[in-house]
């Protein structure tokens, strides 16, 4: 198939989130959400903190496989825990996934980047890598963070003239947060949205 991340939705410049798979040197797989910034549309960009067995693995095999799944639990188990070998097949993808691409590392960079909320600002690396081959198994596109920031936000909005101060103040603070995420991940419709909110709250007297 030819390789062209927009098939799955993967814009240049956005960033997506993942489950990344790999294998270590003992042929143990290995799967973690990771995000995808889409640099082209053969090739991506993944910025992995230390003392991930992902980048660990990356490191040693050059090599890893990008799948594209929307099951919340496929996330939250290997967030949490290791996800069991049964729910991958032999060549390192899951069972699960919608779609996939394989992917080879061209590049490790040490970064920093100052904007990171983690305390210490040196321990991440970027990858620059090129995919391979990708495999659509079925109609699909790689998840955005920026949308669901936007409806969370206005649900919050919505109830901002019945609650009480300290409520408010929470909300103000949720917002603060999503709007550093839009900006950050988000397509431009989504950061105009915010911006639409963010007048609101303005208008209202505070400042978001
Ligand atoms: C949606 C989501 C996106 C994530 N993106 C990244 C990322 O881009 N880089 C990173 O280092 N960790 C990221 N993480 C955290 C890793 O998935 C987490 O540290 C994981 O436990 C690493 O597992 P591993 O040790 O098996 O590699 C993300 C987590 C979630 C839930």
């Amino acid at each position: 198939m030819e390789i062209d991340l927009s098939l799955i939705g993967m814009e240049k410049g956005r960033q997506y989130e993942t489950i990344i798979t790999t294998r270590t040197d003992e042929n143990l797989m290995n799967a973690a959400p990771i995000g995808v910034l889409c640099s082209g549309a053969d090739t991506i960009l993944n910025r992995i903190f230390k003392g991930s067995h992902t980048l660990e693995n990356i490191i040693s095999q050059k090599e890893f496989v990008v799948n594209i799944t929307h099951d919340p639990e496929i996330f939250a188990m290997s967030t949490l825990g290791n996800l069991p070998q049964d729910y991958f097949n032999e060549d390192s993808t899951l069972k699960c996934a919608d779609a996939y691409f394989k992917c080879e590392v061209t590049s490790l960079t040490e970064a920093v980047k100052q904007s990171d909320p983690i305390k210490k600002k040196d321990e991440a690396i970027v990858i620059k890598s090129k995919v391979t081959e990708l495999v659509i198994i079925k109609n699909t596109r790689a998840i955005n963070r920026g949308f669901a920031y936007v409806i969370e936000t206005l649900s919050n909005y919505s109830l901002f003239d019945i609650v009480e101060e300290e409520k408010r103040q929470v909300y103000l603070q949720r917002f603060r947060e999503a709007y550093r995420i839009v900006k950050k991940v988000g397509y431009r419709q989504d950061i105009e949205a915010m911006n639409k909110i963010k007048e609101e709250l303005i208008k209202k007297g505070y400042e978001p």
